[in-house]
């Protein structure tokens, strides 16, 4: 056990060396840096949700999940107040995000907020365990958040 907890630390440290030497610095965000960031944490927003789906149709067996799924997406939806930097259009990389996210960026906001109070509810309703409860509240974050946001903001797949 103490070799495998020393060579894992070993990894660790590499890693982090490596990082280290190839100059990556929090100071030199890029905006394909901002695409690339927002994309990951909008997967992470998408993994939550089918999760969150597949506890409401009863596909698995791991419905005690539901508070940590619910408390994941709540700072997820935190997490994505900051993810729409001026500059982080196609400009800067591959963006599917439109150009009215910064035209019209009171709108944008509006919308962005809704995610917070939407999954609140969500949170709320995971607290009480129930799979009905937790499936009306993440309706109602499906309709209002995610596809309210993607219909205006995001270019079609
Ligand atoms: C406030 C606006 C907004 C909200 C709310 C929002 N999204 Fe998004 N989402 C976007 C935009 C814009 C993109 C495109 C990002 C890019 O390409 O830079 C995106 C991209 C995605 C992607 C693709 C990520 C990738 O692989 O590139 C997924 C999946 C996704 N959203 C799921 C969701 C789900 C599920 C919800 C609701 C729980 C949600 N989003 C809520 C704006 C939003």
């Amino acid at each position: 056990m103490r070799n495998t907890k020393s060579l894992s630390l070993k990894v660790l440290v590499a890693a982090a060396i490596a990082l280290g030497a190839s100059g990556v610095a929090p100071a030199i965000a890029s905006d394909g840096g901002e695409i690339k960031y927002r994309k990951a944490v909008m997967k992470a927003v998408g993994g939550h949700m089918n999760a969150l789906v597949g506890i409401v149709k009863g596909e698995t067996a791991n419905k005690d999940d539901m508070k940590a799924l619910a408390d994941g997406m709540l700072g997820l939806a935190k997490v994505s107040q900051g993810i729409f930097p001026k500059g982080s259009d196609e400009m800067g990389g591959e963006t599917d995000a439109k150009m009215a996210v910064w035209d019209k960026a009171d709108d944008f906001k509006k919308v962005n907020m809704a995610f917070v109070t939407y999954a609140e509810g969500v949170v709320k309703a995971a607290a009480s365990g129930d799979p009905k409860m937790l499936g009306a509240a993440v309706g109602a974050l499906g309709k209002n958040a995610c596809k309210a946001c993607h219909d205006d903001y995001k270019k079609k797949d």
